[in-house]
């Protein structure tokens, strides 16, 4: 029975990925050089592995900047057609207009307001889930196959 138990946890956690807290810019970093190195063995292209890992970066930074603390997490989904899914969580103030905060040049605390539109540019799938005083949950992958 705990065998059982233990095989359907290890199983569940294998599907689900890797969630690591996004607390501090240490958090970060080391985000964002666990995701560059996941990419690296899933033998994305060069440029690719900088676009996934710049795409990351910016959103992790937005979830420090403007919501102060969240989780991300990183699996690789599929084998036919693999492609590297990220979910970035906070619980931070919602973005208040998604449609806004996506136009290049947009930020509402004087930054360049490039992070959230470059980083949908580098994706292939990109999605955004918001509500105000509730947080945000950005979605995003890149396929292998695109390379
Ligand atoms: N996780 C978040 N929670 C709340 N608001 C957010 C979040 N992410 C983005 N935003 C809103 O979207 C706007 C645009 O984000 P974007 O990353 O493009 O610009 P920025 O962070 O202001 O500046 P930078 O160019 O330095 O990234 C932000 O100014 C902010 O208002
Ligand atoms: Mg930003």
């Amino acid at each position: 029975m705990r065998g059982t138990r233990m095989n359907i946890e290890r199983k569940k956690n294998k599907s689900a990925g890797k969630t690591l807290p996004l607390n501090s810019d240490e958090d970060l970093i080391k985000i964002r050089e666990y995701c560059r190195s996941l990419a690296v063995q899933m033998e994305f292209s060069t440029d690719n592995c900088t676009m996934i890992s710049t795409a990351l970066y910016e959103i992790c930074r937005n979830v420090i900047d403007h919501a102060g603390k969240g989780t991300v997490t990183i699996k690789v989904v599929g084998s036919k057609k693999p492609c590297l899914f990220i979910t970035v969580k906070d619980q931070g103030p919602g973005i208040k207009d998604v449609q806004k905060a996506l136009e290049e040049g947009f930020s509402s605390r004087g930054g360049l307001g490039i992070g959230l539109p470059g980083a949908k540019r580098f994706m292939d799938m990109f999605e955004i889930r918001t509500a105000r005083d509730e947080g945000t949950t950005i979605r995003m992958c890149k396929y292998l196959d695109k390379d």
